[in-house]
């Protein structure tokens, strides 16, 4: 099989900057022609080395953590979008100095940071729990029966609480703009009295505007719609996945072949549960570039196992057209988003490295990890 990317290392997290860019164009025409802002989730993208393009894109980004926001402050130049299910106390302090917006998921955070938040200059909201979400896997649903994930309308028992500029809702998973637009219907029915009073509202990632058949111009027509009832709140979205959407690729490669009863497993250099965890959490089966997802009839069938001693650590069945070799490359498809910011040593095993081909075709590495990576987390 021939090898496409003789000069990348083995393995490597792969960023096409060219894909990259299509995605921001048409995030910055949703944010043009609805009027809104969308800001970048690290939690789903984190490749800071693109911050600096993401920001001519747009509006800013959202941290989860302190870390994040730290990042997003001194990559991207600009202040946080910020949300925790729970601040630490002794991290909060260090928080104020990196948001410009803070979202609180429970009435007690928000007692007891409010007055340090506006004490600092930093617009205040609170999550919202609709209790609405199209969500059918409970590991992503936040609406789900006991959700510790935003407030309740029944819970505001005394009306909005002072000093609230904005709602969070956070509902949708890789979702598209008609459900969107049947959750922003709940919201008005069961928040719609606060809304007037607000400057803000935040309707979460999930939103998958980067695919390719999603309905972009009913998004915008949806958020006109709603803003004009409620010209008053600036409407934000913050997605993840959206920004990293086919962006890029995991290469690994094949680095033995075995015969296990009738089946065979290519061994690669990479690990399903430490360097693409969602595929076997979520789970789903990843693409493999010029591989049949469905193994074919008449073609040559492979099972791919991880570099782990976990015996679940394998996916399978592919089929090409071509039978597999030792050292052969092995391209997984959309690999950019959820991977590099849930990746592990377990076992030992090493990182891939991180890097990029430029808009003119060029392979730059950022980074390689070794020994020291695997011993600091230790
Ligand atoms: C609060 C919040 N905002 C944004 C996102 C990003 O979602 P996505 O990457 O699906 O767009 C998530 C993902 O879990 C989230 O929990």
């Amino acid at each position: 099989m021939q090898i496409q990317y003789p000069t990348i290392p083995s393995p490597a997290f792969v960023l096409e900057e060219n894909l990259l860019i299509k995605n921001l164009e048409l995030l910055k025409r949703v944010q043009t022609e609805a009027g809104i802002e969308i800001i970048c989730a690290l939690k789903g993208f984190s490749f800071y080395h693109e911050f600096p393009l993401l920001r001519k894109y747009l509006a800013g980004a959202t941290a989860s953590s302190l870390h994040e926001a730290r990042l997003i402050v001194e990559e991207m130049n600009e202040k946080a979008h910020v949300y925790c299910p729970a601040f630490l106390p002794s991290e909060f302090t260090e928080m104020c100095q990196y948001a410009s917006h803070i979202t609180f998921n429970s009435l007690n955070q928000y007692n007891k940071y409010i007055s340090q938040a506006i004490s600092s200059n930093i617009s205040c909201g609170i999550r919202i729990n609709p209790e609405y979400s199209e969500i059918e896997t409970d590991m992503y649903n936040p609406c789900v029966a006991g959700s510790r994930l935003g407030v309740r309308k029944s819970d505001f028992k005394d009306g909005l609480p002072s000093h609230i500029e904005g709602l969070h809702s956070h509902t949708m998973c890789e979702n598209d703009s008609y459900v969107l637009e049947r959750t922003l219907q709940v919201i008005d029915e069961k928040f719609g009295d606060f809304l007037p009073q607000l400057k803000w509202l935040n309707l979460g990632g999930g939103h998958l505007i980067t695919s390719e058949d999603y309905d972009v111009d009913h998004l915008i027509s949806i958020l006109n719609e709603f803003k004009s009832k409620y010209s008053n709140l600036t409407i934000i979205l913050e997605p993840g996945s959206a920004v990293g959407w086919q962006t890029g690729f995991l290469k690994s490669t094949v680095l033995d072949i075995v015969h296990s009863a009738g089946i065979d497993v290519a061994i690669l250099d990479i690990s399903f549960a430490a360097h693409m965890p969602d595929t076997l959490e979520m789970p789903y089966k990843p693409r493999i570039r010029n591989a049949s997802i469905e193994p074919q009839k008449g073609e040559y069938v492979y099972r791919f196992g991880g570099m782990t001693c976990l015996a679940g650590d394998y996916y399978g069945d592919y089929s090409f057209k071509e039978p597999l070799n030792i050292g052969d490359e092995i391209i997984f498809e959309d690999m950019i988003h959820y991977t590099m910011v849930k990746t592990t040593t377990f076992n030992g095993v090493n990182l891939p490295s991180i890097g990029k081909i430029n808009t003119v075709g060029k392979y730059i590495n950022y980074k390689s990890f070794g020994f020291e990576s695997f011993k600091d987390r230790l």
